[in-house]
């Protein structure tokens, strides 16, 4: 009889329960981030970033490629927590000014103009590293590419680190097990190093992050041998061998404006820029993997969506972690 009553009850409360875990009104305090977390409290949100980021490309399209690196860099240095739009304070030497940033990253302005506009709106209630993840998905679409749902509710950071920006970010002179250890260690994988690297399909790099490999490859006082020679001789014409040509700038892949699949068919014509790129292909798991992007664009859009939201949700803030900065280059007093 007791067991009866129980099981006659238990269903429908059960069900309701499970029920309830699903239409909660309640966003939970240690909530995971949320594709509607905005809905009531900022509904024109996307709107504003897509203005934001549209006026920007409409003056420089180069704008789409430096929202997304900085929204990579961004995510890779102790999580997606808008750490590096901080300006230098007195109690810590920001992520700005370390050298994978300095005098390279772009596009806080773009940042800080959609922040002021969305305060205008929905005032403290939006992160800034929400605004910048949804303005790196915005750049990729205007730059010919796919869309994604992106997750929200993120907070932005108290503080930011010089030094781990300096340590963890990847460099174009390291070799690929050192940057797939890097990757590993946020909890991305080798198969993201590959598909995440195809950013490099917009954009632009300066001189010295690659001028080695066209005068001096690994010492050799000679060039990189596997480097095709007519992307030589055209790199060697934007890139003379004195100090003053470093900070110009070369394409990262021959089509830098367009989000295609152009950065892995010039690496399998060994036309890859940053020797970090090219080494895609001399390990024989990623080289298979370049190969099937260069021919199926399909397959790289799906992947690249899927790599964006690892990248997008590593070590984020939510709850009552953080805070909603007022302006992005400063913490709330
Ligand atoms: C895998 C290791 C990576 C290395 C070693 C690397 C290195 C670099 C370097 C050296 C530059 C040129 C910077 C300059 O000359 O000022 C650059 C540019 C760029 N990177 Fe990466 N990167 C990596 C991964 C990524 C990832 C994962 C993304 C995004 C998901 C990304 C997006 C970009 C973009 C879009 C640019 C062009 C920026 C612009 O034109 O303003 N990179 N990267
Ligand atoms: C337009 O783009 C240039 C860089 O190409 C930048 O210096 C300038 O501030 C931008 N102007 C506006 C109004 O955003
Ligand atoms: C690669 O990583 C190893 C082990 O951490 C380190 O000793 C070496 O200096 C790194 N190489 C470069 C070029 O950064």
């Amino acid at each position: 009889m007791g067991s009866k009553l129980f099981s006659y009850f238990s269903f429908p409360f059960l069900l309701g329960l499970y029920l309830f875990s699903f239409i909660s009104p309640f966003p939970s305090a240690y909530s995971q981030l949320d594709y509607r977390f905005y809905d009531r409290s900022c509904p024109g949100l996307s709107n504003i970033v897509r203005y934001g980021v549209w006026a920007a490309y409409k003056n420089d399209t180069r704008i789409a490629a430096s929202l997304l690196r900085l929204h990579f860099h961004d995510c890779f240095v102790n999580g997606c927590d808008a750490s590096v739009l901080l300006d230098d304070t007195d109690d810590f030497k920001g992520e700005k000014n370390a050298f994978p940033n300095r005098n390279s990253a772009r596009g806080y302005e773009v940042i800080d103009n959609i922040k002021a506009d969305v305060e205008r709106f929905c005032p403290s209630t939006v992160s800034c590293v929400d605004i910048l993840t949804l303005a790196a998905r915005e750049a990729v679409v205007l730059a010919g590419g796919p869309f994604w749902q992106v997750m929200l509710g993120r907070r932005d950071g108290i503080t930011a680190s010089q030094q781990a920006a300096n340590e963890q970010l990847p460099s174009p002179f390291e070799p690929l097990e050192n940057i797939t250890a890097k990757f590993t260690s946020k909890g991305l994988d080798l198969k993201d190093v590959v598909v995440l690297s195809g950013a490099h399909t917009i954009g632009y790099a300066q001189c010295f992050t690659f001028k080695s490999r066209l005068y001096n490859f690994q010492g050799s006082g000679k060039p990189d041998p596997t480097l095709d020679s007519s992307a030589f001789k055209s790199l060697q014409s934007m890139c003379p061998n004195t100090d003053s040509s470093n900070s110009n700038l070369a394409p990262l892949d021959s089509t830098a404006y367009r989000f295609d699949t152009t950065y892995y068919t010039n690496l399998v014509s060994k036309t890859g820029l940053l020797e970090s790129d090219q080494a895609l292909t001399r390990d024989p798991k990623t080289a298979a993997m370049v190969n099937s992007y260069s021919t199926n664009s399909y397959l790289f859009w799906n992947d690249f969506t899927t790599s964006m939201a690892k990248l997008g949700n590593l070590g984020v803030l939510t709850g009552d972690k953080g805070q909603i900065r007022k302006k992005c280059g400063s913490v709330n007093l």
